[in-house]
């Protein structure tokens, strides 16, 4: 099996990094893409569960830009609706109609939701749900997750980073996940100084197994919220419509207040969400939160189309079903060679890890070795799967997979 070279990624790369801070930044830095010579930079195109880079090389793509592609990338009925639309109008002086059909079908399709809000960016609508609970309760405190990521915004970063300062972070408080009676010690500790609590539905930190809630945990908390009179804020930007179409609490049996939605919702259209409860509306109404772009029509057709599609095509357990197909080929093949793969999460977005080596560099490697093959994996972050891979694509992977596991051991 051929293996890929990057000539042009490369060299793109280091134009990049004078002109760009990083080059590349964030998330799709090259840094925690080890080693970074297996890896391409720059795509040219994409089309379907695949895409290809400057250098002309295709890749199954099991990272999905990261979330956002669900039903494919180019899909034609997204790319129609969207289209269609912007032919009309995408940026104008109001709204367009399209906007209240967009909330309409939120509200139709997600048990909680009363109401429903745009904006762009998954942290526009986390800072948002901070800001309502805060509204509605007149309290200051926020409690977040150890490991639980929720954007860039000073209030969801460590004091510690580049950039922040301690005064960023004053009414934040970090719990850990799953420990549901240190939770209750804090907002006992706290009484009536608690307006929210954050979280991810399931925890999915980079470079560390992903984790579900214990039994009863969700309910727990919900009813501790209840009780207390807190705002429970599920963040379900990574994990949003391929989990559960009602949102990914139902998926865990539970009922927050307030679900933010990104990625998934316009399958690469640039649009998050924000939905809640009525109890909320007031506070929402009352916050002052909007952007320059937050009500550009194009996303929001293209998010419409999302959401019929996803549901009319069962699009969720195909793409469960297509996970566990693939979770199975992998664990067996690691085995025949000896290696233990370790998969945890969601089938849909699962973590993966060659417990063999603690300092993952053999799994570094092995994701490697899979890309410059063609299955682009990451070593760090959970994989996504979408609904346009096919059984074909898992059967090309498995092969690949095998190939890598038989380089590492070289
Ligand atoms: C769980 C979660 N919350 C929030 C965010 C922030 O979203 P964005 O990068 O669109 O601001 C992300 C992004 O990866 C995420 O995974």
């Amino acid at each position: 099996m051929k293996t890929y070279s990057y000539t042009k990624s490369q060299e793109l790369f280091k134009k990049a990094a004078d002109i760009i801070p990083c080059g590349i930044y964030g998330h799709f830095s090259p840094a925690p893409l080890i080693p970074a010579s297996d890896y391409p930079f720059y795509v040219a195109k994409a089309e379907g569960s695949k895409f290809h880079d400057v250098d002309g090389n295709e890749f199954i793509d099991y990272m999905c830009g990261y979330g956002p592609m669900v039903l494919g990338y180019s899909n034609p009925v997204i790319d129609t609706a969207a289209r269609t639309q912007r032919k009309n109008v995408n940026c104008a002086t109001g709204p367009a109609e399209v906007m209240v059909d967009l909330a309409q079908e939120l509200v139709n399709t997600i048990p909680i939701a009363d109401w429903a809000f745009f904006a762009k960016n998954g942290a526009d609508v986390t800072a948002y749900s901070l800001m309502i609970a805060r509204a509605y309760t007149g309290r200051d405190k926020i409690i977040r997750l150890k490991g639980g990521y929720h954007g860039t915004a000073p209030w969801a970063q460590s004091p510690n980073h580049h950039g922040i300062t301690f005064n960023d972070a004053n009414d934040i408080v970090i719990g850990e996940w799953n420990n549901y009676d240190d939770l209750e010690k804090y907002v006992h500790k706290h009484k009536n100084e608690v307006a929210g609590i954050i979280s991810t539905p399931y925890h999915h930190p980079t470079f560390a197994d992903n984790e579900y809630p214990a039994d009863s945990y969700w309910k727990k908390v919900e009813n501790l919220c209840k009780n207390e009179g807190i705002v429970l804020i599920v963040d379900d930007v990574r994990t949003g419509f391929r989990l559960d179409m009602g949102g990914s609490n139902e998926y865990f049996g539970f009922k927050p207040d307030l679900i933010a939605f990104c990625k998934a919702i316009g399958n690469g259209y640039p649009i998050s969400a924000l939905v809640g409860t009525n109890d909320l509306m007031n506070a929402a109404s009352n916050v002052f939160h909007t952007g320059s772009f937050w009500f550009s029509a194009e996303p929001m057709a293209a998010a419409l189309a999302t959401i019929r599609e996803l549901k009319h095509t069962n699009a969720v357990k195909k793409m469960f079903d297509t996970g566990t197909k693939l979770n199975k080929g992998l664990t067996e093949i690691a085995k025949d060679h000896g290696y233990d793969l370790k998969i945890t999460g969601h089938p849909a977005m699962s973590y993966y890890r060659i417990t063999d080596d603690p300092s993952l560099m053999l799994h570094q490697k092995w994701c490697g070795e899979c890309t410059k093959r063609g299955a682009y994996f990451t070593s760090h972050h959970n994989w996504f799967i979408s609904a346009a891979h096919s059984d074909e694509d898992i059967t090309k992977t498995l092969l690949i997979a095998d190939e890598a596991f038989k380089a590492i051991k070289k």
